[in-house]
């Protein structure tokens, strides 16, 4: 069995408002495995469900997100994490084994405690006692001073800020690391700064990683698997390299043609149409009413990932 297993994931946001419920179809009958060690960025235009994908991923889920169907497996060493509509056990080993970065670092940290605080309240949290040595030698490798310490987040700069909350998320070792848009809102040069100590990190620990990112062009130096998401679920997904050189849906077409190329002067041409609403999804593919090769089937059915070549799965119907 994989190391991470999701099967026919689907997790909605149920609101119930005055009387009135609204589903919003935030993730949609997923499907795809990882392997130790993979590093999976996964991409999509805003909206599409990536963050909620995480939140389901990481066990994150209360009475507003829910799991309607399907489950997340994780098998660490001899033993079994399960989030499902009936148990989530992934709470358990959350920051030790299986740690998020949210996508609003800010959000992380309690505004009214000194950075070194929310380290002791994190090794509570583990029944241990604050381990000073290895918090400093932790900061140092994230590239931070231990002056951060007797600072209070609003103090920090965004990339301070940044680097804290993947020193949180990583000081246990966990095996498994969700980042989602982890440098969203810093400049290009520390958005790199990031991106490579994420990396290093992953390498050093040996760990899996899943990279949320609307930002195509960062992929190809980080990741080694890819995950093109649109309107609640992937539609390609597979060996970074591949979909790359190879995309075969309409809508990784677009995605790749609109990365920008130094000296490219041409034209880059947008999506026609708009994201679809995702409490009212177009039935069958969901991206056929933009697209130009749709038909019948396409309207009416919808593809699942299918492999089309040695890790490369697209879910199209004109793909196979
Ligand atoms: N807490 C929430 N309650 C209700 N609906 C939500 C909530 N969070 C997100 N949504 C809705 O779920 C859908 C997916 O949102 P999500 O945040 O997962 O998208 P995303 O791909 O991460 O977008 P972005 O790139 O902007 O971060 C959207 O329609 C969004 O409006
Ligand atoms: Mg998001």
């Amino acid at each position: 069995m994989a190391f991470i297993s999701v099967n026919n994931l689907t997790a909605h946001y149920i609101l119930e408002r005055y009387g009135e419920r609204k589903t919003i179809h935030a993730v949609e009958d997923t499907t795809f495995s990882m392997n130790k060690r993979d590093f999976l960025a996964i991409v999509g235009e805003s909206g599409c469900g990536k963050s909620t994908l995480a939140k389901v991923l990481y066990g994150a889920v209360n009475s507003q997100l829910v799991v309607v169907n399907g489950t997340v497996t994780y098998q660490f060493e001899g033993s079994e994490y399960v989030v499902s509509p009936s148990k989530n056990t992934v709470r358990e080993i959350w920051w030790k084994k299986l740690s998020y970065i949210p996508q609003s670092s800010l959000g992380v940290l309690n505004p009214l405690r000194k950075v070194r605080y929310i380290f002791l309240d994190l090794f509570r949290s583990h029944g241990g006692d604050y381990d000073q040595q290895r918090v400093v030698e932790h900061l140092n490798a994230v590239g931070l001073s231990p002056r951060v310490l007797d600072m209070y987040p609003f103090e920090l700069s965004g990339g301070m800020r940044q680097r804290v909350v993947i020193a949180l998320a990583t000081l246990m070792k966990p095996q498994v690391i969700i980042a989602d848009e982890p440098t969203s809102a810093l400049d290009v040069v520390i958005q790199n700064e990031i991106l490579q100590l994420l990396k290093r990190i992953q390498s050093e620990t040996a760990s899996t990683l899943v990279l949320i990112t609307h930002d195509i062009s960062l992929v190809p130096a980080l990741a080694n698997k890819l995950m093109i998401m649109y309107c609640g679920s992937p539609v390609e997904f597979g060996e970074c390299r591949a979909v790359l050189s190879n995309p075969l849906h309409p809508y990784t077409k677009f995605l790749i043609s609109s990365i920008p190329r130094i000296g490219d002067k041409t034209m880059k041409r947008s999506i026609p149409g708009y994201p679809p609403d995702l409490s009212n999804p177009p039935p069958g593919c969901r991206f056929h009413p933009r697209c130009s090769f749709s038909d019948r089937l396409c309207e009416e059915k919808r593809p699942t990932l299918t492999l089309v070549e040695d890790d490369h799965y697209v879910a199209c119907w004109k793909c196979r």
